[in-house]
Protein backbone atom coordinates (compact mmCIF):
# COMPACT_ATOMS: atom_id res chain seq x y z
CA UNK A 1 0.00 0.00 0.00
CA UNK A 2 2.57 1.94 0.71
CA UNK A 3 3.65 1.99 -2.64
CA UNK A 4 0.22 2.95 -3.87
CA UNK A 5 0.09 5.95 -1.73
CA UNK A 6 3.99 7.25 -3.04
CA UNK A 7 2.88 7.36 -7.04
CA UNK A 8 -0.97 8.79 -5.89
CA UNK A 9 1.34 11.32 -3.91
CA UNK A 10 3.46 12.59 -7.22
CA UNK A 11 0.45 12.45 -9.43
CA UNK A 12 -1.83 14.32 -6.76
CA UNK A 13 1.06 17.00 -6.73
CA UNK A 14 0.94 17.36 -10.50
CA UNK A 15 -2.88 17.45 -10.33
CA UNK A 16 -2.48 20.42 -7.89
CA UNK A 17 0.14 22.01 -10.99
CA UNK A 18 -1.98 21.64 -13.60
CA UNK A 19 -4.94 22.70 -11.59
CA UNK A 20 -4.06 26.19 -10.34
CA UNK A 21 -3.18 26.58 -14.16
CA UNK A 22 -6.35 25.63 -15.52
CA UNK A 23 -8.57 26.99 -13.34
CA UNK A 24 -6.77 29.91 -13.68
CA UNK A 25 -7.31 30.00 -17.51
CA UNK A 26 -11.03 29.32 -16.72
CA UNK A 27 -11.60 31.64 -14.64
CA UNK A 28 -9.82 34.66 -17.05
CA UNK A 29 -12.40 32.66 -19.83
CA UNK A 30 -15.29 32.90 -17.77
CA UNK A 31 -14.47 36.66 -16.68
CA UNK A 32 -13.36 38.19 -20.25
CA UNK A 33 -15.67 35.93 -22.52
CA UNK A 34 -19.16 35.27 -20.68
CA UNK A 35 -19.84 37.42 -17.42
CA UNK A 36 -22.83 36.20 -16.05
CA UNK A 37 -22.64 32.38 -17.92
CA UNK A 38 -22.49 30.70 -14.57
CA UNK A 39 -25.60 32.04 -13.38
CA UNK A 40 -27.69 30.52 -15.95
CA UNK A 41 -29.71 27.05 -15.86
CA UNK A 42 -27.26 24.65 -17.30
CA UNK A 43 -29.59 23.84 -20.22
CA UNK A 44 -26.92 22.09 -22.29
CA UNK A 45 -26.35 19.76 -18.98
CA UNK A 46 -29.35 19.41 -17.90
CA UNK A 47 -31.89 20.14 -21.06
CA UNK A 48 -34.87 22.68 -21.20
CA UNK A 49 -36.60 23.62 -18.41
CA UNK A 50 -39.39 20.90 -18.17
CA UNK A 51 -42.96 21.59 -18.35
CA UNK A 52 -45.79 20.07 -16.52
CA UNK A 53 -45.76 16.23 -17.79
CA UNK A 54 -42.58 16.58 -19.18
CA UNK A 55 -40.09 13.72 -18.62
CA UNK A 56 -37.50 14.56 -16.40
CA UNK A 57 -33.76 13.85 -16.65
CA UNK A 58 -32.81 10.72 -14.55
CA UNK A 59 -29.57 10.78 -11.96
CA UNK A 60 -28.70 7.22 -10.74
CA UNK A 61 -28.33 7.65 -7.31
CA UNK A 62 -24.70 6.91 -6.00
CA UNK A 63 -25.05 4.59 -9.32
CA UNK A 64 -27.26 1.75 -10.38
CA UNK A 65 -27.55 1.34 -6.10
CA UNK A 66 -30.62 -1.40 -6.82
CA UNK A 67 -28.51 -3.85 -8.74
CA UNK A 68 -24.30 -3.08 -7.62
CA UNK A 69 -23.13 -1.62 -4.31
CA UNK A 70 -23.57 2.11 -3.86
CA UNK A 71 -20.46 4.27 -4.89
CA UNK A 72 -18.64 1.68 -6.42
CA UNK A 73 -17.70 0.73 -9.85
CA UNK A 74 -19.59 -1.76 -10.98
CA UNK A 75 -22.59 0.91 -9.76
CA UNK A 76 -21.43 3.37 -12.09
CA UNK A 77 -20.70 1.11 -14.75
CA UNK A 78 -24.88 -0.41 -14.47
CA UNK A 79 -26.05 3.13 -14.13
CA UNK A 80 -24.26 4.08 -17.27
CA UNK A 81 -26.58 1.11 -19.28
CA UNK A 82 -29.41 2.01 -17.24
CA UNK A 83 -31.24 4.42 -18.94
CA UNK A 84 -29.45 7.27 -16.60
CA UNK A 85 -28.72 10.93 -17.42
CA UNK A 86 -26.45 11.19 -14.72
CA UNK A 87 -24.61 9.53 -11.94
CA UNK A 88 -25.02 11.04 -8.89
CA UNK A 89 -21.75 10.32 -6.51
CA UNK A 90 -21.22 11.24 -3.19
CA UNK A 91 -17.62 12.51 -2.51
CA UNK A 92 -15.33 12.62 0.99
CA UNK A 93 -11.43 13.38 1.45
CA UNK A 94 -9.42 10.65 3.32
CA UNK A 95 -7.29 11.43 6.37
CA UNK A 96 -4.43 12.26 3.95
CA UNK A 97 -6.24 14.13 1.57
CA UNK A 98 -7.42 12.09 -1.24
CA UNK A 99 -11.19 12.38 -2.65
CA UNK A 100 -12.72 8.58 -2.55
CA UNK A 101 -16.76 7.26 -3.18
CA UNK A 102 -18.56 7.12 -0.04
CA UNK A 103 -22.33 8.21 0.91
CA UNK A 104 -21.69 7.95 4.73
CA UNK A 105 -19.02 9.91 7.22
CA UNK A 106 -18.01 6.38 8.47
CA UNK A 107 -17.09 3.24 6.52
CA UNK A 108 -19.12 0.86 8.97
CA UNK A 109 -22.30 0.60 6.86
CA UNK A 110 -20.73 -0.13 3.32
CA UNK A 111 -17.65 -2.03 4.05
CA UNK A 112 -15.59 -4.43 6.01
CA UNK A 113 -14.10 -1.47 8.47
CA UNK A 114 -14.96 0.74 11.10
CA UNK A 115 -14.40 3.99 11.68
CA UNK A 116 -14.54 7.67 10.43
CA UNK A 117 -13.55 7.82 6.57
CA UNK A 118 -11.60 11.34 8.36
CA UNK A 119 -10.01 9.47 10.06
CA UNK A 120 -8.59 7.14 7.61
CA UNK A 121 -5.89 7.20 4.61
CA UNK A 122 -6.47 6.07 1.42
CA UNK A 123 -3.77 3.31 2.11
CA UNK A 124 -6.34 1.81 5.14
CA UNK A 125 -9.47 2.79 3.17
CA UNK A 126 -8.54 0.82 0.02
CA UNK A 127 -8.05 -2.50 2.14
CA UNK A 128 -11.59 -2.49 2.94
CA UNK A 129 -14.46 -4.44 1.00
CA UNK A 130 -16.92 -2.22 0.15
CA UNK A 131 -18.85 -4.85 -1.74
CA UNK A 132 -19.79 -7.85 0.10
CA UNK A 133 -22.38 -6.35 2.86
CA UNK A 134 -24.47 -5.91 -0.66
CA UNK A 135 -24.15 -9.69 -2.24
CA UNK A 136 -21.28 -12.38 -2.21
CA UNK A 137 -20.46 -11.72 -6.03
CA UNK A 138 -19.47 -8.08 -4.89
CA UNK A 139 -16.92 -9.30 -2.76
CA UNK A 140 -13.73 -8.08 -3.04
CA UNK A 141 -14.89 -4.41 -4.26
CA UNK A 142 -13.06 -1.43 -3.19
CA UNK A 143 -14.40 2.32 -2.25
CA UNK A 144 -13.42 4.06 -5.82
CA UNK A 145 -10.48 6.62 -5.87
CA UNK A 146 -12.88 9.65 -7.83
CA UNK A 147 -10.47 9.06 -10.67
CA UNK A 148 -11.76 6.02 -11.27
CA UNK A 149 -15.31 7.34 -11.27
CA UNK A 150 -13.91 10.17 -13.86
CA UNK A 151 -12.57 7.56 -15.91
CA UNK A 152 -15.82 5.96 -16.35
CA UNK A 153 -17.57 9.43 -16.79
CA UNK A 154 -14.67 10.04 -19.80
CA UNK A 155 -15.73 6.39 -21.06
CA UNK A 156 -19.48 7.35 -21.13
CA UNK A 157 -19.80 10.42 -23.24
CA UNK A 158 -23.89 9.90 -22.80
CA UNK A 159 -23.60 10.79 -19.42
CA UNK A 160 -23.37 13.74 -17.01
CA UNK A 161 -22.11 13.43 -13.25
CA UNK A 162 -24.02 14.99 -10.33
CA UNK A 163 -20.99 15.42 -7.87
CA UNK A 164 -22.04 15.67 -4.45
CA UNK A 165 -19.54 17.02 -1.84
CA UNK A 166 -20.40 15.36 1.43
CA UNK A 167 -19.89 17.60 4.57
CA UNK A 168 -17.98 21.17 4.28
CA UNK A 169 -15.10 21.52 1.99
CA UNK A 170 -12.63 24.86 1.68
CA UNK A 171 -11.40 25.93 -1.37
CA UNK A 172 -8.02 23.79 -1.23
CA UNK A 173 -10.46 21.20 -0.67
CA UNK A 174 -11.94 21.56 -3.86
CA UNK A 175 -8.85 21.91 -5.64
CA UNK A 176 -7.81 18.12 -4.89
CA UNK A 177 -10.55 17.42 -7.73
CA UNK A 178 -9.86 19.82 -10.47
CA UNK A 179 -6.60 18.59 -11.40
CA UNK A 180 -8.32 15.49 -12.34
CA UNK A 181 -11.66 16.92 -13.53
CA UNK A 182 -9.66 18.80 -16.77
CA UNK A 183 -7.10 16.30 -17.24
CA UNK A 184 -9.78 13.85 -17.73
CA UNK A 185 -11.54 16.42 -20.04
CA UNK A 186 -14.97 16.30 -18.35
CA UNK A 187 -15.48 19.52 -16.98
CA UNK A 188 -17.87 20.34 -19.05
CA UNK A 189 -20.20 17.15 -18.23
CA UNK A 190 -19.94 17.63 -14.57
CA UNK A 191 -22.52 19.73 -12.07
CA UNK A 192 -21.59 19.71 -8.54
CA UNK A 193 -23.68 19.83 -5.20
CA UNK A 194 -23.97 20.34 -1.82
CA UNK A 195 -26.21 20.30 1.07
CA UNK A 196 -23.50 22.68 2.75
CA UNK A 197 -23.22 26.92 1.63
CA UNK A 198 -19.59 27.14 2.86
CA UNK A 199 -19.14 23.97 -0.02
CA UNK A 200 -21.37 25.94 -2.26
CA UNK A 201 -19.28 28.53 -2.11
CA UNK A 202 -15.83 27.41 -2.26
CA UNK A 203 -16.99 25.88 -5.58
CA UNK A 204 -18.11 28.81 -6.89
CA UNK A 205 -14.35 30.75 -5.66
CA UNK A 206 -12.54 27.91 -6.76
CA UNK A 207 -14.36 26.86 -10.15
CA UNK A 208 -16.49 29.16 -11.15
CA UNK A 209 -17.19 27.42 -14.55
CA UNK A 210 -18.57 24.34 -13.15
CA UNK A 211 -22.28 24.53 -12.69
CA UNK A 212 -23.47 24.27 -9.02
CA UNK A 213 -26.56 22.76 -7.34
CA UNK A 214 -27.64 23.48 -3.52
CA UNK A 215 -29.35 20.89 -2.21
CA UNK A 216 -32.24 21.73 0.52
CA UNK A 217 -34.56 19.15 2.71
CA UNK A 218 -36.24 22.29 3.21
CA UNK A 219 -37.35 24.62 0.38
CA UNK A 220 -36.07 28.35 1.70
CA UNK A 221 -38.86 30.72 1.88
CA UNK A 222 -37.68 32.35 -1.66
CA UNK A 223 -35.51 29.81 -3.92
CA UNK A 224 -35.15 31.88 -6.14
CA UNK A 225 -32.66 34.40 -3.90
CA UNK A 226 -31.20 31.51 -2.39
CA UNK A 227 -29.88 30.29 -5.24
CA UNK A 228 -28.85 33.14 -6.84
CA UNK A 229 -26.96 34.38 -3.69
CA UNK A 230 -24.84 30.95 -4.72
CA UNK A 231 -25.08 31.48 -8.25
CA UNK A 232 -26.91 27.77 -8.00
CA UNK A 233 -27.81 26.54 -11.27
CA UNK A 234 -30.57 24.52 -9.83
CA UNK A 235 -32.27 23.90 -6.12
CA UNK A 236 -32.40 19.75 -5.38
CA UNK A 237 -35.17 18.85 -2.90
CA UNK A 238 -37.84 16.29 -1.52
CA UNK A 239 -40.86 15.52 -2.61
CA UNK A 240 -42.51 16.59 0.56
CA UNK A 241 -40.62 19.75 0.49
CA UNK A 242 -41.81 20.86 -2.42
CA UNK A 243 -45.69 19.15 -1.75
CA UNK A 244 -45.21 22.44 0.94
CA UNK A 245 -44.75 25.17 -1.75
CA UNK A 246 -45.88 24.09 -5.27
CA UNK A 247 -45.26 26.82 -6.98
CA UNK A 248 -41.36 27.01 -6.50
CA UNK A 249 -41.26 25.70 -9.48
CA UNK A 250 -43.37 28.28 -11.50
CA UNK A 251 -40.90 30.80 -9.40
CA UNK A 252 -37.48 28.85 -10.08
CA UNK A 253 -38.35 28.26 -13.79
CA UNK A 254 -39.33 32.08 -14.44
CA UNK A 255 -35.56 33.18 -13.19
CA UNK A 256 -34.38 30.46 -15.01
CA UNK A 257 -33.37 28.10 -12.30
CA UNK A 258 -34.17 24.47 -12.40
CA UNK A 259 -35.60 21.91 -9.71
CA UNK A 260 -34.61 18.41 -8.88
CA UNK A 261 -36.01 16.16 -6.50
CA UNK A 262 -34.56 13.34 -4.55
CA UNK A 263 -34.57 10.16 -3.82
CA UNK A 264 -37.65 8.79 -5.51
CA UNK A 265 -38.51 5.34 -6.31
CA UNK A 266 -42.25 4.99 -7.34
CA UNK A 267 -44.38 5.31 -9.93
CA UNK A 268 -46.53 7.57 -7.65
CA UNK A 269 -43.32 9.65 -6.27
CA UNK A 270 -42.29 9.92 -10.22
CA UNK A 271 -46.11 10.75 -11.37
CA UNK A 272 -45.81 14.00 -9.11
CA UNK A 273 -42.23 15.29 -9.95
CA UNK A 274 -43.42 15.40 -13.64
CA UNK A 275 -47.09 17.43 -12.60
CA UNK A 276 -44.57 19.46 -10.97
CA UNK A 277 -42.81 19.93 -14.45
CA UNK A 278 -39.66 19.36 -11.86
CA UNK A 279 -36.51 19.37 -14.34
CA UNK A 280 -34.47 15.95 -12.76
CA UNK A 281 -35.63 13.25 -10.72
CA UNK A 282 -32.27 11.30 -8.43
CA UNK A 283 -33.56 7.46 -8.20
CA UNK A 284 -32.56 4.17 -6.87
CA UNK A 285 -33.81 2.67 -9.98
CA UNK A 286 -32.94 3.93 -12.94
CA UNK A 287 -33.94 1.46 -15.40
CA UNK A 288 -37.05 1.32 -14.03
CA UNK A 289 -37.36 4.92 -14.18
CA UNK A 290 -36.10 5.40 -18.08
CA UNK A 291 -39.23 2.56 -18.48
CA UNK A 292 -41.47 4.41 -17.01
CA UNK A 293 -41.18 7.77 -19.06
CA UNK A 294 -40.67 5.97 -22.21
CA UNK A 295 -44.55 4.90 -21.44
CA UNK A 296 -45.49 7.71 -19.70
CA UNK A 297 -44.08 10.68 -21.24
CA UNK A 298 -42.79 9.73 -24.77
CA UNK A 299 -40.82 11.90 -26.76
CA UNK A 300 -41.37 14.55 -24.50
O1 LIG B 1 -28.87 13.73 -4.79
C1 LIG B 1 -29.17 14.20 -3.54
C2 LIG B 1 -29.10 13.13 -2.54
O2 LIG B 1 -28.12 12.21 -2.89
C3 LIG B 1 -28.81 13.72 -1.21
O3 LIG B 1 -29.00 12.80 -0.20
O4 LIG B 1 -28.07 11.50 1.63
O5 LIG B 1 -28.54 10.40 -0.54
O6 LIG B 1 -26.65 11.96 -0.35
P1 LIG B 1 -28.01 11.62 0.13
CA1 LIG C 1 -25.81 12.12 -2.53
Amino acid sequence: MATVSTSMGADRHLWHVSAAALVTVASVAVLVLAPGATNAYGANLMGPLRTPGEAAFIAAHRGDRASAPENTVPAFAAAVVSGSDFLEVDVQLTADGYPVLIHDLTVDRTTTGVGAVADLTLAEIRTLDAGSWFAPTFAGVQVPLFDEFLGILAGAPEVTALVELKGTWTADDVETLLGAIYFRGVQDRLVFASFSPTTVTALHDTAPAIPRVLIRRVLPLDPVAVAQRFDAIAIMTRSSALAERPDAVERMHAAGLGVLLYTLNSEERWGEALSYGVDGIVTDTPSALDAWIAQTAPGT
